[in-house]
């Protein structure tokens, strides 16, 4: 039998799934959410969120991933004996998959901002940023071709297998990233009037609480957590037996939350100081922020050239591990259950999100009629896998491993078979049993109804 490929250090699995974890999510979607719910009481809850429901959602998928030591469907299939429970690895596969094209979309997005940066096209007024952005992503062509060379990247990092590609890849990436990270916070921060920003980052008003503040949280730390859509699941099949779950859950919850309020202290600062409100949602990044940082460094042109050209080189690295770990969850399927080797399995991924990415990009505007019921495909991915599946198959996993799987074989993954049997690690896992059985399905459950509008 073949063995199957893990990844080689501790430091290897807590970089990959982190890579995994920090995305998008962390420096796009967490400040402007941010933004818009009150600042630092959305902070609070958020890492309230994460602590409580998120890392035991994590747990949970890594168990069902070492335990399959296969891809997520197998895994699933595994752990049930083959009962219908085996249903939610096939839809966090395909959740998984469909969710590559798009995301792969907005990544190229961050390509194309990389490269305008670079050639000195990020300059004008604010009006000239909004009509870049439009143009942009409305353009036939442009999009498509950045969504193709991104996915083309992320196919030449996972054809090289676990180690070589995955590994290797995030050892080189998460470090950059991070450099990338302080250079930016370091310039917004010393700032005239950052310190406003840096206030309503840390300084809650408990006034501006309120039930969407809270759902938003919950829904953002299952998002950036990369939780549900099989990534987690297949990254845990490559860790090793003495790999200890908890823990290395609660470092890269650590490391995403830390990356998201880094995210924050690079943006806020420097909008406060040139008197923006940063509450402009899903297009702070690539709308208001160019202008932002123009202003913001209007006396030393070349930091704000710079500082622009980093901010988007560092979201497309972001980007890019998150997608290998997208693209991954696909391959290892295919490899696997239709028995293709790796490489091959890796290119029929690629192209096949890579159709889905053109046309969930055409759909914002190049071409008439690829909406459904008023809303483009791209809408529509979004919909479906944020707001249908990642509920369902999350919630699903919790019920799965709080009421279904044997508790042996759960304590036995949370254990390690009984090498962590410290007395701390026995009341950890019978806290975290409690968590995954009750607290979490509700709390997944509130937020369902809640974007229907069947919870008031
Ligand atoms: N966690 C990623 C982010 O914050 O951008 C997004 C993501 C990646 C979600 C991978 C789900 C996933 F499986």
């Amino acid at each position: 039998m073949v063995e199957r490929a893990n990844f080689g250090s501790k430091l290897g699995v807590i970089l990959a799934t982190a890579g995994s974890a920090v995305g998008l999510g962390n420096v796009w979607r967490f400040p402007y959410m941010a933004g818009e719910n009150g600042g630092a009481v959305f902070i609070m809850i958020y890492i309230n969120c994460v602590v409580v429901l998120g890392i035991p959602c994590m747990i949970s998928e890594f168990i069902v991933g070492r335990h399959g030591q296969s891809n997520t469907a197998r895994a699933y299939q595994k752990l049930s004996g083959g009962t219908p429970w085996t249903l939610i690895g096939y839809m966090g596969v395909l959740t998984g998959f469909l969710i590559t094209g798009y995301y792969a979309v907005v990544s190229g997005w961050c390509l194309q901002y990389v490269w305008a940066s670079l050639i000195g096209h990020l300059q004008g007024d604010p009006a000239y940023f909004k009509t870049y952005f439009t143009e942009l992503s409305t353009d036939p062509v442009k999009p498509v071709l950045w969504t193709v060379i991104i996915l083309g990247v992320t196919y030449l990092i996972i054809e090289h297998g676990v180690r070589n590609g995955i590994e290797r890849a995030s050892k080189m990436l998460m470090p950059t990233l991070f450099i990338l990270l302080l250079i930016i916070v370091g310039a917004s921060c010393i700032l005239p009037n950052a310190d406003k920003g840096i206030e309503f980052l840390f300084k809650p008003d408990w006034s501006k609480l309120t039930a969407e503040v809270f759902l938003g949280a919950l829904g953002q730390s299952f998002y950036s957590l990369s939780i549900a859509m099989g990534c987690l699941c297949t990254y845990a099949s490559y860790f090793s037996r003495t790999t200890n779950l908890t823990r290395s859950a609660s470092q890269i919850a650590l490391i995403d939350c830390l990356v998201a309020i880094l995210a924050g202290l690079m943006i806020f600062p420097a909008a406060f100081s040139v008197g923006v409100n940063p509450d402009s949602g899903p297009s702070l990044i690539f709308i208001t922020l160019p202008n932002v940082f123009q202003q913001a460094f209007s006396s030393l042109p070349v930091v704000g050239y710079c500082i622009s050209l980093l901010f988007f080189i560092l979201l497309s690295l972001a980007a890019l591990t998150s997608l290998m770990s997208l693209h991954e969850v696909s391959t290892a399927f295919i490899h696997e259950e239709m028995r293709m080797s790796r490489k091959k399995a890796a290119l029929v991924v690629t192209i096949s999100t890579s159709v889905i990415g053109a046309f969930c990009s055409l759909s914002m505007g190049a071409v008439d009629g690829l909406t459904i019921f008023g809303k483009s495909l791209f809408d529509w991915f979004d919909f479906i896998t944020g707001q249908i599946f990642l509920p369902i198959v999350g919630f699903l996993t919790c019920i799965f491993i709080g009421w279904f799987v044997p508790h042996h074989i759960v304590r036995g993954e949370f254990t390690n078979n009984g090498d962590l049997r410290s007395r701390r690690y026995i009341r950890l896992f019978y806290i975290f049993i409690f968590l995954v059985k009750y607290i979490c399905p509700l709390a997944i459950l509130v937020i369902f109804l809640h974007q229907f509008g069947l919870l008031k």
